[in-house]
């Protein structure tokens, strides 16, 4: 009963470099399970691609090294797409730079920095890349509150030093929060005063259910102050549901991609060809708008089914792919090990994030209906013996 708990403790007992907790649960898992669990573990939406995309003739393209920023046409694509979907002037493709998934962006803008950032700030909780990042380059690290519809950025960022880069995620995991552009308007003003530095962290940003100018209001914002350096990091994983592409890219003035440009030649000197050509047709053939509205589907069905459990509190997501569901925590955790040891169905506790604890735990709707209504109907019948 205790296991799953107990291992996210020592998980974060410190400075010691180790995997995160989702690695260590996942870990967990398939050695209770070999011949495979179902690991409803993954924040990112299920869809099938493999109809769009011919990958006949990828094969040469994996026969010589591309340009370390990225293959020009996949960052003519995502320029594309940011003035199609976004609606931004113009974009051009030098302010894009290609990276290996949304993780070696950050990373990438965190060691750019490394040497003169006296805190990296990131929300609790969080996703857990944020921290390690911050470990693994040894910056001294800084949390505020994550954002809901209370949530004040002059606040949150009152005691954040001179030059502290922080990291902002919208829609938020675990919590499904977009932030308004009141919010970021004031994000903004309070990084102009204490010249922080930006990281927007829009990697669910094609699942925006309903605030107005949804994914375009961060960049619009930062167009209406040029003097606040701020990133964009986005990845084919979550919006097209492609983590294994490991396809990511971040936007910024060109000057800044350049210094970002350096860091990608000498962590993996360039990305891949191959993927960066399926990447590029992904681009092309995206069914953007539907894959919004099958997520909103998935989302309703789960609220459909486990909305009335008088166990479960949580509050319909904003975006995103995921509810963040509250309990005892003692329910939460016999909830989740019941899942794991009678039904091989693995889900997050909260403490597996940074600064989460374990009267939550997360929910993910990303998933065709057979598995939202089978991970529905467990939990039901763990709440109704
Ligand atoms: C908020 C957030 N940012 C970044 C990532 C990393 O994504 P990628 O697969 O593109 O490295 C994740 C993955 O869970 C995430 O939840």
């Amino acid at each position: 009963m205790q296991r799953l708990k107990r291992e996210g403790e020592e998980l974060d007992d410190g400075c010691r470099p180790r995997l995160s907790a989702l690695s260590e649960l996942l870990r967990r898992a398939r050695s209770l399970y070999p011949g495979g669990c179902l690991e409803l573990t993954e924040t990112f939406p299920v869809f099938q691609h493999s109809a769009l995309v011919d990958v006949s003739h990828l094969q040469e393209r994996a026969c010589y090294y591309p340009d370390a920023a990225g293959e020009p046409q996949l960052r003519q694509a995502i320029a594309d797409h940011l003035t199609r979907d976004l609606a931004m002037p113009r974009v051009e493709p030098a302010s894009i730079l290609v990276t290996q998934g949304a993780s070696h962006a950050i990373f990438t803008i965190a060691q750019t920095f490394q040497h003169r950032l006296p805190a990296l700030s990131f929300p609790v909780p969080s996703f857990a890349g944020y921290r390690q990042v911050a470990r693994s380059l040894r910056i001294p690290m800084m949390e505020y509150p994550a954002p809901d519809e209370q949530w004040n950025p002059r606040s949150a960022f009152s005691r954040h030093p001179t030059g502290a880069l922080v990291f902002v995620n919208s829609p938020h995991n675990p919590t499904g929060y977009v932030l308004n552009i009141e919010q970021i308007r004031e994000i903004f003003l309070v990084a102009a005063e204490h010249k922080l530095l930006l990281v927007f962290d829009v990697v669910y940003d094609a699942f925006i259910f309903q605030t107005a100018l949804g994914a375009a209001a961060p960049y619009v914002v930062a167009q209406e102050f040029p003097n606040v350096p701020a990133f964009f990091v986005n990845s084919l994983s979550k919006n097209m549901g492609c983590p294994g592409l490991r396809i990511g890219w971040i936007v910024a003035p060109s000057e800044s991609i350049a210094m970002f440009e350096v860091g990608v030649e000498a962590s993996v000197n360039c990305l891949s060809p191959v993927t960066q050509a399926i990447a590029r047709e992904l681009f092309l053939h995206w069914p953007r708008a539907k894959c919004l509205e099958v997520m909103r589907a998935r989302l309703g069905r789960m609220i459909d089914q486990l909305g009335d459990s008088p166990q479960l509190q949580f509050q319909v997501p904003l975006g995103g792919t995921m509810l963040w569901v509250k309990s005892e925590e003692a329910t939460v955790m016999s909830l989740l090990n019941w899942l794991l040891e009678e039904h091989a169905i693995l889900l997050l506790p909260g403490s597996a994030y940074s600064g989460g604890s374990d009267e939550y735990f997360r929910l993910l709707y990303g998933y065709p209906e057979a598995k939202i209504d089978l991970v529905c109907a467990r939990i039901r019948d763990f709440f109704s013996r």
